[in-house]
């Protein structure tokens, strides 16, 4: 499942009608990245719970013979793709509850729409795939999602994971949802890549909303881990990257990476980005 119903208020005006999530990475909006990632972990059902000013993503995925020379996704895939809408924005968490059901029993992948995961060759299929066995191990863990560390200054922007990190996966002691870093010792921050059992999305109904009106599923989380059950942090790989389009500077960030090492375009961005640098310091 992909949410994709966030407004992208940090990237104004960019975002008036069109979707962060369609925001270009060099030739292919952010989105596609994220589909991608999961039909490599062998997903072949995507749910996308969309809202207002979201249709572009529908269209993007639909074929069109006037501009198609080959079909976006392979189609020996077999990814069916289906669209939901969120009727009133309420948070990540009230748009996941779109989500109960959609998978089977054991549980759903979500992907948050709007943060690319960069995979090198050298960490094998990705961390979806190690999200996914993490949480079928045993019948005892409830969820499982990815985890990195992060700076002091960029705390206050995630859901953060107190337990005891490492490079191994480890159970969840306690959650905070976007917290002051003087409040919590912990630096390792969720990386919105999840798998979420059904005890998630009983919680989810059970959660309050938060002052600003949204229900949180790190709050539904954190519930999780209060009931006893195991709610395990997987670390992303070294190399593993995850990339955020959500604020100007980190839309240019990844752009820019992904431009220069691109190997169509890099050899001459770089030369023109050496002369550019060049100009500027004399
Ligand atoms: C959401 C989650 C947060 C997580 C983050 C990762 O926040 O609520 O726990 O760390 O995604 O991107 P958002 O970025 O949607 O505000």
């Amino acid at each position: 499942m992909i949410p994709v119903g966030g407004l992208g208020t940090r990237l104004l005006p960019a975002t008036r009608s069109q979707p962060k999530e369609m925001l270009p990475v060099v030739d292919k909006p952010v989105v596609q990245y994220v589909v991608e990632e999961l039909v490599r972990a062998g997903i072949t059902r995507v749910l996308f719970v969309t809202g207002r000013r979201k249709r572009a993503i529908e269209d993007h995925f639909d074929a069109d013979p006037e501009l198609d020379t080959g079909p976006l996704i392979d189609p020996r895939t077999g990814l069916q793709i289906l669209y939901t809408r969120q009727a009133h924005p309420a948070g990540l968490g009230d748009a996941i509850r779109y989500a109960e059901g959609f998978g089977d029993e054991r549980g759903v992948v979500v992907a948050l729409g709007d943060a690319m995961i960069e995979t090198p060759a050298s960490s094998g299929s990705g961390i979806v795939p190690r999200l996914i066995e993490t949480f079928s191990q045993s019948a005892d863990v409830a969820a499982a999602f990815a985890v990195a560390t992060v700076a002091d200054e960029a705390v206050s922007r995630y859901g953060i994971a107190v337990g005891e990190p490492g490079d191994a996966p480890f159970a969840v002691e306690r959650l905070v949802e976007k917290p002051d870093p003087s409040d919590v010792s912990s630096r390792t921050a969720i990386m919105g890549r999840y798998v979420l059992g059904p005890e998630v999305f009983a919680a989810l109904r059970e959660v309050d909303r938060d002052a600003s009106g949204e229900v949180q599923l790190t709050s539904a989380l954190e519930r999780v881990v209060e009931s006893g059950r195991r709610v395990i942090a997987v670390p992303l790989a070294p190399g593993e990257r995850r990339h955020d389009v959500g604020s100007v500077q980190s839309y240019c960030e990844v752009f820019l990476q992904y431009a220069l090492t691109d190997p169509r375009i890099g050899p001459a961005l770089r030369a023109r980005a050496a002369e550019l640098i060049g100009d500027e310091r004399r």
